[in-house]
């Protein structure tokens, strides 16, 4: 089960660098119908101020019980729906607004889930993503390694973090599905943990994490993260991690 709880202190800990401030402005702004694609544990959902209505689409079922928790402490209507990007569950020309943060890089297809968001967009809408950055923009690519080392072996194309960060790959993905790209926006957020305890505790609850510890023991996998991110650690003791976000905006 992922640690979602955990999970969540995770990004908080993300949030509370350069991504959560982009976030918080630009998620305020949107407007109209909006539809998030893989909201998580709804950590954004707070952050609508101006969306007549927010639905939230999540595929797993540990973060959507977390995502309806959260929905009544929104400042705008909420509905959480289950499903994927690749199948958007609605009809065309529903939504203002298509937006997905750190999530779209996880779609088994990427095609499929623009293709998806285009559909249900309506004429002059807005698609708002959020991907990491070329991994040598991020210091957590080393970390991300460490547990794909201690997993089995993707095939080729799997969806991933970096799987949307190459240089031109999103806008030439969305000029493929049809959308006008707009501006990219990266934005540095620093990971920044008290000791080796802290890093540990924040890096080991992310989903890949979570399967790298039930495929090759915990044991192996602290030891190659606490491996992987050791040029990061400062003369305290503590661990300073820069990496990279890039907001892409494109219109239908
Ligand atoms: C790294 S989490 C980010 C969650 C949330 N957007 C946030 O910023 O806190 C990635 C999210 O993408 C979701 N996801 C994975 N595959 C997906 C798919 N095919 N369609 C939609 N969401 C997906 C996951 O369930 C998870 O909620």
């Amino acid at each position: 089960m992922i640690k979602d709880r955990i999970y969540d202190a995770f990004t908080a800990g993300l949030d509370r660098k350069g991504f959560g401030q982009r976030r918080d402005r630009q998620v305020a702004e949107l407007r109209g119908d909006v539809l998030e694609v893989g909201a998580g544990t709804g950590l954004n959902l707070p952050r609508y101020r101006s969306a007549d209505l927010l639905v939230a689409l999540e595929p797993h079922r540990t973060y959507s019980r977390r995502l309806r928790a959260r929905a009544g402490a929104a400042h705008v209507p909420v509905e959480v729906v289950a499903g994927t990007a690749e199948e958007l569950p609605f009809a065309d020309e529903s939504f203002d607004v298509v937006s997905g943060f750190n999530s779209f890089q996880y779609a088994a297809s990427p095609e499929s889930a623009l293709a998806e968001a285009r559909r249900v967009l309506r004429p002059g809408g807005h698609l708002l993503a959020a991907t990491w950055a070329p991994p040598e923009m991020c210091d957590l690519a080393g970390y991300l390694a460490a547990l794909g080392a201690n997993l089995p072996t993707p095939p080729a194309g799997a969806p991933g973090p970096f799987a949307l960060s190459a240089e031109g790959a999103l806008a030439s993905l969305l000029a493929s599905a049809g959308f006008e790209p707009q501006a990219t926006r990266d934005v540095i957020c620093r990971f920044d943990y008290r000791d080796g305890t802290e890093t540990l505790r924040a890096l080991l609850s992310a989903g890949p994490a979570v399967r790298a510890i039930r495929h090759a023991g915990n044991e192996a996998v602290e030891r190659s993260v606490l491996e992987s991110v050791d040029a990061f650690r400062q003369a305290d003791g503590s661990y300073a991690m820069p990496n990279a976000f890039r907001f892409t905006l494109a219109i239908r």
